[in-house]
């Protein structure tokens, strides 16, 4: 059994999605969300799914130990960043080499890197008239959606498009491929270790 851990930061849409997708008919379980804004509504996701949630505060996260100790005292063998907006300190990428994921709503490397989330992303998809956007599924290191690429999917822009029509079909990509994408990397991952 594999256990992973959601990192996320507001909503928790994907992490309702994820959740869903792996209700007990995976080997691999979710077993703990931990998020850094106290009034996210990704608490009630884990609330509503009887998983454990933490809170993590910026100064531990960041400046310290990462929480690391509460992912391996859970035996947590990966870490699933949905909707995330904190950088992911040395300490949990040297832990889990090649076993943190996350997604961006944008086709990588265009419309990445710092300051680069939510709305403002298909803001500037708008603005630099794509014909297309879409989302982009890596491996996390130690820069902002830098790391290797595991998936892309791409949807039309529209020409009556707003960022907010924009961000609604880009988030139905999330919320399809995301799961499906986590079970099929951790799945491989477990078979080169197990070989
Ligand atoms: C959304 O902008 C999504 O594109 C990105 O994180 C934000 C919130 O997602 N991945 P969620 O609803 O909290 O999962």
């Amino acid at each position: 059994m594999t256990r992973l851990a959601i990192l996320a930061s507001g909503g928790g849409s994907n992490a309702d999605a994820i959740l869903r997708y792996f209700g007990g008919h995976s080997n691999i379980e979710i077993a703990l969300i931990a998020c850094n804004k106290k009034a996210a509504g990704v608490f009630q996701v884990a609330e509503n799914h009887s998983v454990e949630s933490i809170y993590m505060s910026r100064e531990r996260f960041s400046e310290w130990d990462g929480y690391l100790p509460e992912f391996q005292q859970r035996n947590i063998d990966g870490l699933i960043l949905a909707g995330f907006l904190w950088k992911v300190p040395d300490t949990l990428i040297k832990a889990y080499p090649n076993r943190i994921l996350n997604i961006h709503p944008a086709l990588l490397p265009k419309f990445g890197g710092q300051g680069m989330f939510g709305i403002h992303v298909h803001r500037a998809v708008l603005a630099a008239r794509e014909s297309e956007s879409g989302i982009t599924i890596h491996r996390v290191d130690e820069h902002y959606d830098n790391g290797d690429h595991v998936f892309q999917a791409a949807c039309p822009v529209e020409a009556n498009d707003t960022p907010e029509t924009l961000s609604k079909r880009v988030l139905a990509l999330e919320h399809n491929y995301y799961p499906p994408v986590i079970e099929k990397y951790f799945n491989e991952r477990n078979d080169s270790i197990d070989s």
